[in-house]
């Protein structure tokens, strides 16, 4: 079992990338058990000053989540040309002690709008996790969505795929660990 989780960059109630990543938890194998974060708004501002143990409990919750996933799909809107500052706070909160953050060579792939996968990317490399070369730009979101949900199977096909080839990665990673060990 394959345990992924869900980060999205939108904290609003109908956001799009939130139910994008829940498109995700339904399109996922039977292989997989798909969580969705959703304590980011709780993630106060980072501040060094703070960032003493114990840390801040949402901020540990965020850590533990990260810790107990093999991997992570993060979903997430553009604001203003670059990733939503909450989703930058949490990284930064996540990125620290750099050498062993919760995200080093964590599998990783990115879907949402088009640039700022390109930038969230920049971030999550920076931080070390394994970003998968995943592409899944979702334009025109509102038009990919009703009552029931995502509507666009095209996307749907997508979205397990991104998810398998999560899957693939931390099965490979397994395999590396078990020779190494061997
Ligand atoms: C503060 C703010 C800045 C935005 N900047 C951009 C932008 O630079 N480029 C863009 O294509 N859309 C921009 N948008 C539109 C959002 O990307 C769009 O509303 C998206 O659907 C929000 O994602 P959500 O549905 O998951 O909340 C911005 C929206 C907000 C609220």
């Amino acid at each position: 079992m394959t345990r992924v989780l869900g980060i999205s960059g939108s904290l609003r109630r109908d956001s799009h990338n939130t139910n994008l990543l829940r498109a995700a938890a339904e399109a996922a194998g039977p292989d997989v058990e798909f969580l969705l974060y959703d304590g980011l708004k709780e993630i106060p501002p980072y501040d060094e000053d703070d960032d003493v143990h114990p840390r801040p409990a949402s901020v540990s919750r965020l850590g533990s989540a990260i810790d107990a996933a093999d991997a992570i799909l993060f979903s997430t809107p553009e604001y203003n040309s670059s990733i939503p500052g909450q989703l930058k706070n949490a990284l930064d909160w996540i990125s620290r002690p750099v050498a062993t953050n919760a995200l080093r060579n964590k599998p990783v792939a990115v879907v949402g709008a088009v640039w700022a996968q390109a930038e969230l990317r920049k971030v999550l490399a920076a931080l070390g996790a394994r970003v998968l070369d995943v592409e899944l730009p979702v334009a025109q979101a509102h038009t990919r969505f009703d009552e029931t949900g995502l509507t666009d199977e095209e996307i749907r096909g997508a979205l397990a795929d991104a998810i398998e080839a999560l899957a693939a990665e931390v099965e490979a990673r397994q395999g590396e660990r078990t020779h190494a060990v061997a």
